[in-house]
């Protein structure tokens, strides 16, 4: 019998996939065969001796030392695309929602509680105080075109924007689901000059880290939008916080808030909810769980 311990809650049915004949599934195991987790931080915890393969729920494996398992000979998984379809949504949903002052005019009707006949009224005054812009004919530029970029990618062309994309590593399947109308850009300059809103999808690794930066704010049209619904660490705080003083940031939008921005006025920041949907949450246990299990059962690495 193969012990899988869950280090996270993970989706039912993605425990499910784990047959009760072959396999116990118990968050207490001491020394399981296989790890299966969310954004559990592993960096700071012993190997159990057992362990053959770790599956993250997610795209991102920053939790996980990924370097230390290969040295291990422990199988590091991830699901991408499964949870690319959620965070396109969120994308988009953000984008639309900053550009109709949408968060912002909620929050003020709820104000109006308690002024009566005058709320009519009141109302209407709101108009002057949030004009928004629309988006289309703007263009979103798609930093990382993997499986959540390019779906970004597509997508925003539905909505009338512009779209240009930027990868050094795009993979054929991706080459073959983007859409014609969305412009290649040789160098990721280009992106950071000529775009209204910069939206990134790429993994944290020490060529990424820190990406938004100075020298990269300063290529930047005067109030850009920048969504980071991939890790907080692509932006370097100090840099980030001085281009939103300055105005050349004219909206930062996150689920990775850093701490030093958290309260800015032009600060959208949300809690880590990029992947946080049901259907995505169910498809990455499902392909998390399926990955584990056939490689303690036949040793073939199928990362898909
Ligand atoms: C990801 O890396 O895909 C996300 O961080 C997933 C999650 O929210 O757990």
């Amino acid at each position: 019998m193969y012990a899988i311990k869950p280090l996270n809650n993970i989706a039912k049915c993605g425990l499910d996939v784990f047959n009760k004949d072959l396999y116990e599934v118990n968050d207490q195991s001491e020394n399981p065969d296989g790890i299966i987790l969310r954004s559990f931080n592993m960096h700071d915890m012993e190997f159990p001796e057992n362990l053959k393969g770790i599956a993250r729920a997610g795209a991102g494996v920053n939790n996980i030392p990924v370097q230390s398992c290969s040295e291990k000979g422990i199988v590091v998984f991830n699901t991408p695309g499964a949870n690319a379809n959620a965070v396109k949504e969120l994308v988009l949903a953000t984008i639309l929602a900053s550009s109709r002052n949408l968060i912002d005019g909620v929050s003020w009707v709820k104000t109006l509680e308690g002024e009566g006949e005058k709320v009519p009224k009141l109302v209407e005054a709101g108009k002057k105080e949030f004009v928004g812009r629309e988006i289309a004919g703007k263009t979103l530029g798609v930093i990382g075109l993997g499986a959540v970029g390019a779906l970004v990618a597509n997508s925003a062309l539905a909505l009338d924007m512009e779209v240009m994309g930027f990868d050094p590593f795009i993979s054929v399947d991706t080459a073959w689901n983007l859409s014609r109308n969305v412009q290649r850009a040789m160098t990721i300059e280009q992106i950071f000059s000529s775009c209204d809103f910069i939206t990134v999808h790429v993994p944290l690794t020490e060529q990424t880290r820190g990406m938004f930066n100075k020298e990269a704010f300063s290529l930047m049209k005067n109030n850009v939008k920048i969504l980071n619904f991939s890790r907080g660490e692509l932006a370097n705080e100090e840099d980030l916080k001085a281009a939103i003083e300055s105005g050349i940031v004219g909206k930062y939008i996150t689920d990775f808030p850093n701490e030093n921005v958290i309260n800015m006025k032009n600060v959208i920041a949300i809690p880590h909810l990029g992947a946080s949907t049901k259907e995505s949450e169910e498809n990455c246990a499902i392909m998390a769980a399926r990955q584990l299990k056939n490689y303690i059962e036949t040793g073939n690495i199928k990362n898909s």
